[in-house]
């Protein structure tokens, strides 16, 4: 199913937090929604699922318009076939597993084959064995995977992700990403995630749109994000950006330590240095401005280092 949000806007006491926008979410697709605190990711996903009411525009489902103000359309959420995953979990405390999966198809009175169809969504997410177990006996990770259970047993066109993993620890979140995106892929449903988390985006999406105070700053690929950023927000949020003035930057990987033929130097002087493990992280004040750079090696603090840029790879705005 793809998602079509036509000139949405929305406003709390007048105040406008989603201007004019026009959004389409692809069919099948995984789509990341990435930008700062208070931009208005929740406020778009819980517009698609009819938990939120836009001021003015149209959203459609395929071709089924489910909002619009000028003909007074607003499907309710449990009519339009919508998971949705939170990011604390939300699940009820005094119900089981089990019970917390089945709740949605009860209240909907969807109760055919209920047993068969909450235990395949519970084996989808390997907690088959964990049906009789309240929340509060599960890891966060295991919470969560009832999140996901509950949002896949009702079969939906779409299901919406709320920064699902932010209350993960991050060995756990990287495996909670190849599971989200084998599952998504599994049963060839439309996604939409939310985070803030770059690397979540980069490494889990088909699309990413990158949001700024409301509205779309750029949308592509994750690679043509990347790789070339629109707009200085853009190219700050994702990724590492070294800049040369306030409208060119090069990718720290672009350029080099070691000097490089046709590379332009650059002389700067070791601020700061962290021990990342695989190499180290180098601080860099290339004459005023803070510079980041990968080394195989530590070096002293106030050390001179030289930067070779390749001159192909800087990004202009
Ligand atoms: N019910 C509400 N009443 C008034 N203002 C609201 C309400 N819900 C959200 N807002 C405001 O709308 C803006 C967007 O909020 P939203 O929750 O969509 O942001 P977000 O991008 O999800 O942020 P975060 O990353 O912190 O979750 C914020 O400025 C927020 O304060
Ligand atoms: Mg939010």
């Amino acid at each position: 199913m793809f998602i079509d949000m036509r000139n949405i806007s929305k406003s709390y006491d007048k105040v406008e937090v989603i201007k004019d926008l026009n959004l389409k979410i692809e069919d099948k697709e995984f789509t990341t929604l990435l930008g700062p605190s208070g931009c208005g990711k929740t406020t778009i996903l819980r517009m698609i699922a009819g938990l939120e009411t836009p001021t003015a525009g149209e959203i459609y489902f395929d071709d089924k318009c489910v909002f619009s103000d000028k003909e007074g359309i607003n499907v309710p959420p449990e009519k339009r076939n919508i998971g949705f995953v939170f990011q604390d979990f939300a699940l009820w405390p005094h119900l089981t597993v089990f019970e917390n999966v089945a709740f949605g198809l009860r209240a909907r009175r969807d109760t055919k084959n209920i047993e068969e169809r909450v235990i395949h969504a519970l084996k989808a997410v390997r907690l088959g064995e964990y049906r009789d177990r309240y929340p509060s006996q599960l890891s966060g990770g295991q919470q969560q995977r009832v999140g996901f259970a509950r949002a896949i047993v009702t079969r939906p066109d779409c299901i919406l992700f709320d920064e699902p993993l932010s209350a993960l620890d991050a060995i756990l979140r990287d495996e909670m990403r190849v599971e989200i995106k084998r599952l998504t892929a599994e049963l060839g449903v439309t996604a939409v995630f939310v985070t803030h988390d770059q690397m979540e985006a980069m490494s889990m999406s088909d699309r990413i749109v990158v949001l700024n105070k409301g509205a779309i700053e750029q949308q592509g690929k994750p690679e043509e994000i990347y790789q070339r950023p629109r707009t200085p927000f853009t190219a700050k949020f994702i990724g590492k950006s070294n800049w040369l003035d306030q409208n060119a930057m090069f990718r720290p990987e672009t350029a080099s330590l070691e000097k490089k033929d046709g590379y332009k130097v650059y002389r700067t002087v070791v601020d700061g240095v962290q021990f990342l493990g695989e190499n180290y992280q180098l601080y860099l004040d290339a004459g005023g401005k803070q510079w980041i750079m990968e080394s195989p090696c530590r070096y002293d603090i106030g050390s001179d280092v030289s930067v070779y840029i390749n001159e192909d790879q800087i990004v202009t705005f």
